[in-house]
Protein backbone atom coordinates (compact mmCIF):
# COMPACT_ATOMS: atom_id res chain seq x y z
CA UNK A 1 0.00 0.00 0.00
CA UNK A 2 1.41 3.41 -1.07
CA UNK A 3 2.55 5.66 1.63
CA UNK A 4 -0.07 8.56 2.15
CA UNK A 5 1.24 12.36 2.68
CA UNK A 6 -1.29 14.93 3.80
CA UNK A 7 -0.39 18.62 3.55
CA UNK A 8 -2.48 21.26 4.76
CA UNK A 9 -1.91 24.89 6.18
CA UNK A 10 -2.95 24.06 9.80
CA UNK A 11 -2.03 20.76 11.18
CA UNK A 12 -4.17 18.93 14.01
CA UNK A 13 -3.02 18.92 17.25
CA UNK A 14 -0.49 15.88 17.26
CA UNK A 15 -1.54 15.08 21.02
CA UNK A 16 -4.65 13.30 20.71
CA UNK A 17 -6.14 13.54 23.54
CA UNK A 18 -6.42 17.81 23.26
CA UNK A 19 -7.68 17.06 19.71
CA UNK A 20 -10.84 19.23 19.62
CA UNK A 21 -10.62 19.53 15.83
CA UNK A 22 -13.75 18.80 13.50
CA UNK A 23 -14.27 15.65 11.19
CA UNK A 24 -11.88 16.70 9.03
CA UNK A 25 -8.81 15.76 11.17
CA UNK A 26 -10.14 12.80 12.71
CA UNK A 27 -10.57 11.42 9.08
CA UNK A 28 -7.05 12.28 7.81
CA UNK A 29 -5.97 11.37 10.74
CA UNK A 30 -7.50 7.75 10.12
CA UNK A 31 -6.53 7.74 6.33
CA UNK A 32 -2.76 8.08 7.53
CA UNK A 33 -3.13 5.78 10.49
CA UNK A 34 -4.35 3.20 8.06
CA UNK A 35 -1.62 3.61 5.15
CA UNK A 36 1.39 4.96 7.17
CA UNK A 37 2.21 8.73 6.03
CA UNK A 38 3.09 12.10 6.60
CA UNK A 39 1.19 14.97 7.45
CA UNK A 40 2.82 18.05 6.67
CA UNK A 41 1.82 21.67 7.08
CA UNK A 42 2.61 25.31 9.49
CA UNK A 43 3.32 24.29 13.19
CA UNK A 44 0.94 27.37 14.01
CA UNK A 45 4.02 29.32 14.98
CA UNK A 46 4.94 32.57 14.17
CA UNK A 47 8.74 33.38 14.15
CA UNK A 48 11.45 36.15 12.89
CA UNK A 49 12.62 33.79 9.57
CA UNK A 50 10.41 30.26 8.43
CA UNK A 51 12.70 27.23 9.53
CA UNK A 52 14.93 26.13 7.16
CA UNK A 53 13.84 22.12 8.08
CA UNK A 54 10.73 20.78 9.15
CA UNK A 55 10.36 19.62 12.83
CA UNK A 56 9.56 15.96 12.80
CA UNK A 57 7.56 14.08 15.43
CA UNK A 58 7.07 10.33 15.24
CA UNK A 59 3.50 9.15 15.89
CA UNK A 60 3.45 5.14 15.70
CA UNK A 61 3.42 5.06 11.45
CA UNK A 62 2.64 8.89 11.52
CA UNK A 63 5.27 11.57 10.93
CA UNK A 64 4.15 15.16 11.54
CA UNK A 65 6.07 17.65 9.60
CA UNK A 66 5.57 21.46 11.00
CA UNK A 67 7.30 24.07 9.95
CA UNK A 68 7.33 27.93 11.53
CA UNK A 69 6.70 30.79 9.33
CA UNK A 70 8.15 34.07 9.61
CA UNK A 71 6.58 37.06 9.93
CA UNK A 72 6.67 38.51 6.88
CA UNK A 73 6.11 35.01 4.88
CA UNK A 74 2.69 34.74 7.69
CA UNK A 75 1.53 37.98 6.68
CA UNK A 76 2.00 37.83 2.94
CA UNK A 77 0.70 33.74 2.52
CA UNK A 78 -1.81 33.86 5.04
CA UNK A 79 -3.04 37.26 6.01
CA UNK A 80 -2.73 38.75 2.75
CA UNK A 81 -3.03 36.71 -0.42
CA UNK A 82 -5.03 33.49 1.60
CA UNK A 83 -7.31 35.54 3.33
CA UNK A 84 -7.74 39.12 1.54
CA UNK A 85 -7.72 37.72 -2.06
CA UNK A 86 -8.18 34.14 -2.60
CA UNK A 87 -11.00 33.84 0.73
CA UNK A 88 -13.37 36.56 -0.50
CA UNK A 89 -12.97 36.14 -4.01
CA UNK A 90 -14.30 32.31 -3.72
CA UNK A 91 -16.80 33.46 -1.70
CA UNK A 92 -18.27 35.80 -4.47
CA UNK A 93 -17.23 38.88 -2.23
CA UNK A 94 -15.66 40.90 -4.88
CA UNK A 95 -15.83 44.26 -3.18
CA UNK A 96 -13.11 42.85 -0.04
CA UNK A 97 -10.69 41.48 -2.79
CA UNK A 98 -7.62 42.80 -2.20
CA UNK A 99 -5.08 42.95 -5.36
CA UNK A 100 -1.84 43.33 -4.09
CA UNK A 101 1.17 41.88 -6.29
CA UNK A 102 3.45 41.65 -2.78
CA UNK A 103 1.55 39.04 -0.98
CA UNK A 104 0.58 37.07 -4.33
CA UNK A 105 4.78 36.94 -3.89
CA UNK A 106 4.62 36.22 -0.65
CA UNK A 107 1.72 33.03 -1.45
CA UNK A 108 4.06 31.61 -4.67
CA UNK A 109 6.99 31.94 -1.80
CA UNK A 110 5.51 30.35 0.94
CA UNK A 111 3.99 27.55 -1.34
CA UNK A 112 7.68 26.85 -2.83
CA UNK A 113 9.13 26.91 0.71
CA UNK A 114 6.72 23.81 1.57
CA UNK A 115 7.50 22.62 -1.63
CA UNK A 116 11.25 23.11 -0.64
CA UNK A 117 10.99 20.98 3.24
CA UNK A 118 8.34 18.17 1.50
CA UNK A 119 10.43 17.80 -1.72
CA UNK A 120 13.01 15.62 0.15
CA UNK A 121 10.73 13.59 2.29
CA UNK A 122 8.51 12.03 -0.09
CA UNK A 123 9.55 8.49 -1.71
CA UNK A 124 8.67 7.46 -5.08
CA UNK A 125 5.62 5.63 -4.30
CA UNK A 126 3.96 7.99 -1.96
CA UNK A 127 0.34 9.81 -3.10
CA UNK A 128 0.57 13.48 -1.71
CA UNK A 129 -3.17 15.09 -1.03
CA UNK A 130 -2.68 18.68 -0.74
CA UNK A 131 -6.08 20.71 1.15
CA UNK A 132 -7.36 24.28 0.26
CA UNK A 133 -6.72 26.96 -0.83
CA UNK A 134 -4.02 28.11 0.77
CA UNK A 135 -1.61 25.64 -0.93
CA UNK A 136 -2.96 25.87 -4.53
CA UNK A 137 0.77 26.40 -5.98
CA UNK A 138 2.22 23.43 -4.27
CA UNK A 139 1.51 20.63 -6.54
CA UNK A 140 3.23 22.65 -9.56
CA UNK A 141 5.96 23.91 -7.04
CA UNK A 142 6.54 20.14 -6.46
CA UNK A 143 6.83 19.41 -10.28
CA UNK A 144 9.14 21.72 -10.73
CA UNK A 145 11.41 20.08 -8.40
CA UNK A 146 11.34 16.91 -10.40
CA UNK A 147 8.52 15.13 -7.88
CA UNK A 148 6.72 12.35 -10.06
CA UNK A 149 4.44 10.92 -7.35
CA UNK A 150 0.54 11.22 -7.77
CA UNK A 151 -0.82 14.43 -6.78
CA UNK A 152 -4.06 15.65 -5.76
CA UNK A 153 -5.66 18.83 -4.64
CA UNK A 154 -8.74 19.57 -2.38
CA UNK A 155 -11.03 22.88 -2.24
CA UNK A 156 -12.63 23.21 0.91
CA UNK A 157 -14.41 26.56 0.24
CA UNK A 158 -16.68 27.25 -3.15
CA UNK A 159 -14.34 27.59 -6.67
CA UNK A 160 -16.30 30.67 -8.17
CA UNK A 161 -17.63 31.16 -11.44
CA UNK A 162 -15.41 32.13 -14.33
CA UNK A 163 -16.80 35.92 -14.49
CA UNK A 164 -16.22 36.33 -10.73
CA UNK A 165 -12.15 34.96 -10.99
CA UNK A 166 -11.10 37.12 -13.46
CA UNK A 167 -11.36 40.06 -11.00
CA UNK A 168 -8.12 37.88 -10.08
CA UNK A 169 -5.02 39.09 -12.41
CA UNK A 170 -3.05 35.92 -13.40
CA UNK A 171 -6.26 34.00 -13.07
CA UNK A 172 -4.73 31.86 -15.62
CA UNK A 173 -1.84 31.11 -13.77
CA UNK A 174 -4.03 29.69 -10.99
CA UNK A 175 -5.53 27.47 -12.99
CA UNK A 176 -2.45 25.99 -14.57
CA UNK A 177 -1.32 25.36 -11.00
CA UNK A 178 -4.14 23.48 -10.25
CA UNK A 179 -3.80 21.48 -13.29
CA UNK A 180 0.12 20.15 -12.06
CA UNK A 181 -2.21 18.01 -10.14
CA UNK A 182 -3.44 14.82 -11.20
CA UNK A 183 -7.00 14.98 -9.27
CA UNK A 184 -8.51 18.29 -7.67
CA UNK A 185 -11.50 17.79 -5.85
CA UNK A 186 -14.62 20.16 -4.92
CA UNK A 187 -17.21 19.97 -2.73
CA UNK A 188 -20.03 20.19 -5.25
CA UNK A 189 -20.81 19.64 -8.75
CA UNK A 190 -21.46 23.43 -8.43
CA UNK A 191 -17.94 24.25 -8.15
CA UNK A 192 -17.14 21.54 -10.45
CA UNK A 193 -19.02 23.11 -13.29
CA UNK A 194 -17.39 26.41 -12.44
CA UNK A 195 -13.92 24.82 -12.89
CA UNK A 196 -14.70 23.13 -15.57
CA UNK A 197 -16.68 25.67 -17.49
CA UNK A 198 -13.12 28.05 -16.74
CA UNK A 199 -11.06 25.27 -18.38
CA UNK A 200 -13.30 24.98 -21.33
CA UNK A 201 -14.08 28.95 -22.05
CA UNK A 202 -11.12 30.80 -20.88
CA UNK A 203 -8.16 28.21 -21.06
CA UNK A 204 -9.51 26.42 -24.54
CA UNK A 205 -8.71 23.02 -22.85
CA UNK A 206 -10.53 19.92 -23.23
CA UNK A 207 -13.50 18.31 -21.87
CA UNK A 208 -14.16 15.16 -21.81
CA UNK A 209 -17.48 14.83 -19.18
CA UNK A 210 -18.14 11.04 -20.01
CA UNK A 211 -17.77 9.95 -16.04
CA UNK A 212 -14.34 8.71 -15.50
CA UNK A 213 -14.26 7.66 -11.81
CA UNK A 214 -17.51 10.00 -11.32
CA UNK A 215 -15.84 13.21 -12.08
CA UNK A 216 -14.60 14.90 -15.75
CA UNK A 217 -11.51 14.04 -17.49
CA UNK A 218 -9.38 17.85 -18.20
CA UNK A 219 -6.53 18.05 -20.75
CA UNK A 220 -5.12 21.85 -19.82
CA UNK A 221 -1.54 23.25 -19.78
CA UNK A 222 -0.25 20.32 -21.29
CA UNK A 223 -1.52 17.59 -18.66
CA UNK A 224 -4.69 15.36 -18.03
CA UNK A 225 -6.09 15.64 -14.97
CA UNK A 226 -9.34 14.29 -13.42
CA UNK A 227 -11.79 16.94 -11.43
CA UNK A 228 -14.55 15.44 -9.59
CA UNK A 229 -16.71 16.53 -7.00
CA UNK A 230 -16.67 14.60 -3.06
CA UNK A 231 -18.77 16.49 -0.78
CA UNK A 232 -17.49 16.34 2.77
CA UNK A 233 -19.38 14.81 5.64
CA UNK A 234 -19.31 14.20 9.17
CA UNK A 235 -18.53 11.33 11.26
CA UNK A 236 -22.67 10.82 11.41
CA UNK A 237 -22.67 7.69 14.02
CA UNK A 238 -19.88 8.90 15.98
CA UNK A 239 -22.17 12.03 16.74
CA UNK A 240 -25.15 10.63 16.82
CA UNK A 241 -24.13 8.47 20.57
CA UNK A 242 -22.30 11.45 21.51
CA UNK A 243 -25.32 13.64 20.92
CA UNK A 244 -27.43 10.75 22.83
CA UNK A 245 -24.91 10.81 26.13
CA UNK A 246 -23.84 14.44 25.77
CA UNK A 247 -28.19 15.65 26.22
CA UNK A 248 -27.18 14.51 29.58
CA UNK A 249 -24.56 16.54 30.29
CA UNK A 250 -23.81 19.60 32.81
CA UNK A 251 -23.83 21.77 30.56
CA UNK A 252 -26.40 20.63 28.51
CA UNK A 253 -27.84 20.40 32.04
CA UNK A 254 -27.02 24.45 32.64
CA UNK A 255 -28.77 25.34 28.77
CA UNK A 256 -31.43 23.34 29.40
CA UNK A 257 -32.68 25.46 32.61
CA UNK A 258 -31.64 28.92 31.77
CA UNK A 259 -34.18 28.60 29.10
CA UNK A 260 -37.14 27.87 31.51
CA UNK A 261 -39.17 26.08 28.87
CA UNK A 262 -38.28 29.17 26.05
CA UNK A 263 -37.72 27.12 22.58
CA UNK A 264 -33.74 27.69 21.52
CA UNK A 265 -32.57 28.28 17.92
CA UNK A 266 -29.09 27.87 17.98
CA UNK A 267 -26.28 29.02 15.32
CA UNK A 268 -22.61 28.02 15.42
CA UNK A 269 -19.95 29.89 12.97
CA UNK A 270 -16.19 31.11 12.92
CA UNK A 271 -16.52 34.69 12.94
CA UNK A 272 -16.34 35.42 9.53
CA UNK A 273 -18.35 37.71 7.00
CA UNK A 274 -19.20 34.47 4.56
CA UNK A 275 -21.34 33.07 7.21
CA UNK A 276 -24.02 35.82 6.87
CA UNK A 277 -24.59 36.87 10.88
CA UNK A 278 -25.76 40.46 10.68
CA UNK A 279 -28.11 39.40 8.26
CA UNK A 280 -29.11 36.13 10.34
CA UNK A 281 -29.69 38.77 13.28
CA UNK A 282 -31.92 40.81 11.35
CA UNK A 283 -33.90 37.92 10.10
CA UNK A 284 -34.42 36.80 14.45
CA UNK A 285 -35.46 40.76 14.74
CA UNK A 286 -37.77 40.08 11.57
CA UNK A 287 -39.21 37.05 12.94
CA UNK A 288 -40.17 39.09 16.69
CA UNK A 289 -41.72 41.45 14.42
CA UNK A 290 -43.56 39.79 12.20
CA UNK A 291 -44.31 37.13 14.84
CA UNK A 292 -44.39 38.83 18.05
CA UNK A 293 -46.05 35.94 20.10
CA UNK A 294 -42.63 34.66 20.04
CA UNK A 295 -41.23 37.57 22.45
CA UNK A 296 -40.12 35.48 25.61
CA UNK A 297 -40.99 32.09 24.33
CA UNK A 298 -37.94 32.04 21.92
CA UNK A 299 -34.35 32.60 22.18
CA UNK A 300 -31.66 32.32 19.84
CA UNK A 301 -28.49 31.47 20.95
CA UNK A 302 -25.20 32.21 18.37
CA UNK A 303 -21.75 30.98 18.67
CA UNK A 304 -18.95 32.97 16.85
CA UNK A 305 -15.59 32.10 18.18
CA UNK A 306 -13.35 35.14 16.85
CA UNK A 307 -11.32 34.00 13.72
CA UNK A 308 -8.57 35.50 11.20
CA UNK A 309 -8.26 38.34 14.24
CA UNK A 310 -5.24 40.65 12.22
CA UNK A 311 -7.20 40.52 8.96
CA UNK A 312 -9.29 43.85 8.89
CA UNK A 313 -12.43 42.76 7.40
CA UNK A 314 -12.90 40.37 10.33
CA UNK A 315 -12.18 43.31 12.83
CA UNK A 316 -15.00 44.81 11.32
CA UNK A 317 -17.69 42.23 11.37
CA UNK A 318 -16.57 41.79 15.20
CA UNK A 319 -17.57 45.35 15.73
CA UNK A 320 -20.60 45.21 13.60
CA UNK A 321 -22.36 42.26 14.97
CA UNK A 322 -21.82 43.47 18.55
CA UNK A 323 -22.99 46.44 17.73
CA UNK A 324 -26.51 44.68 16.34
CA UNK A 325 -27.26 42.11 18.89
CA UNK A 326 -26.65 45.33 21.52
CA UNK A 327 -29.07 46.87 19.78
CA UNK A 328 -31.53 44.07 18.91
CA UNK A 329 -31.57 42.90 22.65
CA UNK A 330 -31.97 46.58 24.23
CA UNK A 331 -35.04 46.84 21.87
CA UNK A 332 -37.00 43.30 22.51
CA UNK A 333 -35.11 41.80 25.83
CA UNK A 334 -37.72 42.27 28.75
CA UNK A 335 -35.73 42.03 32.60
CA UNK A 336 -36.03 38.15 32.17
CA UNK A 337 -35.39 37.28 29.11
CA UNK A 338 -32.41 38.14 26.55
CA UNK A 339 -33.54 37.46 23.21
CA UNK A 340 -30.31 36.74 21.67
CA UNK A 341 -27.20 35.17 23.76
CA UNK A 342 -24.29 35.80 21.53
CA UNK A 343 -20.88 34.17 22.75
CA UNK A 344 -17.27 34.88 20.93
CA UNK A 345 -15.95 31.92 22.23
CA UNK A 346 -15.90 28.34 21.14
CA UNK A 347 -16.86 24.78 22.59
CA UNK A 348 -15.84 21.45 22.05
CA UNK A 349 -17.30 18.99 19.92
CA UNK A 350 -19.56 16.61 22.96
CA UNK A 351 -20.89 20.50 24.67
CA UNK A 352 -22.13 21.69 21.16
CA UNK A 353 -23.48 17.81 20.57
CA UNK A 354 -25.34 18.85 23.80
CA UNK A 355 -26.49 22.25 22.34
CA UNK A 356 -27.75 20.79 19.36
CA UNK A 357 -29.95 18.02 20.68
CA UNK A 358 -32.13 21.00 22.81
CA UNK A 359 -32.50 23.06 20.33
CA UNK A 360 -35.97 23.56 18.04
CA UNK A 361 -33.90 24.96 14.70
CA UNK A 362 -30.58 24.85 13.48
CA UNK A 363 -29.66 27.78 11.94
CA UNK A 364 -26.90 28.04 9.09
CA UNK A 365 -27.64 30.52 6.77
CA UNK A 366 -24.14 31.87 5.12
CA UNK A 367 -23.96 34.11 2.03
CA UNK A 368 -21.89 31.46 0.26
CA UNK A 369 -19.63 28.29 2.09
CA UNK A 370 -17.78 25.25 0.30
CA UNK A 371 -19.98 22.65 2.27
CA UNK A 372 -21.18 24.24 5.88
CA UNK A 373 -20.49 20.52 8.66
CA UNK A 374 -22.18 22.69 10.94
CA UNK A 375 -25.36 21.64 9.24
CA UNK A 376 -24.88 18.12 9.17
CA UNK A 377 -23.51 18.12 12.88
CA UNK A 378 -26.79 19.66 13.78
CA UNK A 379 -28.96 16.87 11.91
CA UNK A 380 -26.63 13.89 13.26
CA UNK A 381 -27.43 15.53 16.72
CA UNK A 382 -31.03 15.26 16.97
CA UNK A 383 -33.48 12.84 18.72
CA UNK A 384 -34.85 11.27 16.47
CA UNK A 385 -38.25 11.13 18.47
CA UNK A 386 -38.61 14.42 18.63
CA UNK A 387 -36.07 16.22 15.99
CA UNK A 388 -35.46 19.93 15.69
CA UNK A 389 -35.60 21.79 11.90
CA UNK A 390 -32.49 22.95 10.03
CA UNK A 391 -32.98 25.85 7.99
CA UNK A 392 -29.92 25.82 5.79
CA UNK A 393 -29.14 28.78 3.58
CA UNK A 394 -29.30 27.93 -0.30
CA UNK A 395 -25.87 28.95 -0.92
CA UNK A 396 -24.26 26.65 1.31
CA UNK A 397 -22.89 23.46 -0.32
CA UNK A 398 -24.76 21.02 2.06
CA UNK A 399 -27.95 22.35 0.55
CA UNK A 400 -27.47 20.39 -2.11
CA UNK A 401 -27.39 17.26 -0.37
CA UNK A 402 -29.99 18.31 2.72
CA UNK A 403 -32.68 18.61 0.84
CA UNK A 404 -35.30 18.05 3.24
CA UNK A 405 -34.04 21.01 5.33
CA UNK A 406 -36.21 24.03 5.52
CA UNK A 407 -34.09 26.04 2.53
CA UNK A 408 -33.54 29.53 2.52
CA UNK A 409 -32.44 32.37 0.83
CA UNK A 410 -29.77 34.40 3.93
CA UNK A 411 -30.34 37.78 2.19
CA UNK A 412 -33.97 37.43 1.74
CA UNK A 413 -34.38 38.36 5.70
CA UNK A 414 -38.53 38.01 5.72
CA UNK A 415 -38.32 34.62 3.98
CA UNK A 416 -35.67 33.23 6.86
CA UNK A 417 -38.03 34.75 9.48
CA UNK A 418 -41.22 32.83 8.05
CA UNK A 419 -39.07 29.87 7.61
CA UNK A 420 -38.09 30.20 11.53
CA UNK A 421 -42.16 30.59 11.88
CA UNK A 422 -42.65 27.21 10.16
CA UNK A 423 -39.68 25.70 11.78
CA UNK A 424 -41.10 26.22 15.65
CA UNK A 425 -44.82 25.42 14.57
CA UNK A 426 -44.07 22.26 12.30
CA UNK A 427 -45.91 19.22 13.58
CA UNK A 428 -43.61 16.28 14.92
CA UNK A 429 -44.64 14.07 12.33
CA UNK A 430 -43.21 16.62 9.57
CA UNK A 431 -40.12 16.92 11.73
CA UNK A 432 -39.17 13.27 11.81
CA UNK A 433 -40.26 12.70 8.30
CA UNK A 434 -37.82 14.72 7.50
CA UNK A 435 -35.25 14.35 10.00
CA UNK A 436 -35.03 10.91 8.90
CA UNK A 437 -34.39 11.17 5.12
CA UNK A 438 -31.61 13.85 6.09
CA UNK A 439 -30.16 11.08 8.13
CA UNK A 440 -30.20 8.53 5.48
CA UNK A 441 -27.97 10.60 3.66
CA UNK A 442 -25.94 11.64 6.24
CA UNK A 443 -25.46 7.33 7.04
CA UNK A 444 -24.76 7.18 3.07
CA UNK A 445 -22.01 9.67 2.31
CA UNK A 446 -20.35 10.05 5.78
CA UNK A 447 -16.56 11.16 6.19
CA UNK A 448 -14.96 7.58 5.82
CA UNK A 449 -17.03 7.41 2.51
CA UNK A 450 -15.74 10.81 1.66
CA UNK A 451 -12.01 10.14 2.64
CA UNK A 452 -12.26 6.64 0.64
CA UNK A 453 -13.77 7.51 -2.27
CA UNK A 454 -11.49 10.60 -2.13
CA UNK A 455 -7.96 8.21 -2.14
CA UNK A 456 -9.55 5.46 -4.25
CA UNK A 457 -9.72 7.74 -6.77
CA UNK A 458 -5.80 8.96 -6.22
CA UNK A 459 -4.78 5.46 -6.34
CA UNK A 460 -6.33 5.35 -9.79
CA UNK A 461 -3.70 7.91 -11.04
CA UNK A 462 -2.16 9.20 -13.50
CA UNK A 463 -5.63 9.72 -15.74
CA UNK A 464 -3.68 10.31 -18.86
O1 LIG B 1 -12.92 25.95 5.53
C1 LIG B 1 -11.85 26.69 5.13
C2 LIG B 1 -10.80 26.83 6.22
O2 LIG B 1 -9.78 27.66 5.81
C3 LIG B 1 -10.15 25.53 6.62
O3 LIG B 1 -9.09 25.16 5.79
C4 LIG B 1 -9.73 25.86 8.00
O4 LIG B 1 -9.57 24.72 8.79
C5 LIG B 1 -10.85 26.74 8.52
O5 LIG B 1 -11.35 27.38 7.40
C6 LIG B 1 -10.40 27.68 9.63
O6 LIG B 1 -9.65 28.73 9.12
P1 LIG B 1 -8.25 29.19 9.70
O7 LIG B 1 -7.29 28.04 9.52
O8 LIG B 1 -7.88 30.38 8.87
O9 LIG B 1 -8.46 29.52 11.13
Amino acid sequence: MSRLVVVSNRVAPIDEGKQTAGGLAVAVLAALKKSGGIWFGWSGTVVEESQSEPTRTEAGRLTYATLDLGRRDFEEYYNGFANQTLWPLFHYRLGLVSVDRRTREGYQRVNGIFADRLAPLLRPDDMVWVHDYHLIPLGEELRNRGCGQRLGFFLHTPFPAPEVLKVLPNHADLIRELCAYDLVGFHTEVDLRCFVNYIRYEAHGEVDERSHEGGTRIRAFGRTLLACAFPISIDTANLESLAHTAARSRHAERLRESLVGRRLIIGVDRLDYSKGLPKRFEAFQQLLETYPEHANRVSFLQIAPPSREDVPEYIAIRRELSELSGRINGRFAEFDWVPIRYLNKSFGRRILAGFYRQAHIGLVTPLRDGMNLVAKEYVACQDPENPGVLVLSEFAGAALELTEALIVNPYDTEGVADALQRGLTMPLEERKERHAALMRTLRRNDITAWRESYVNALTRAPYS
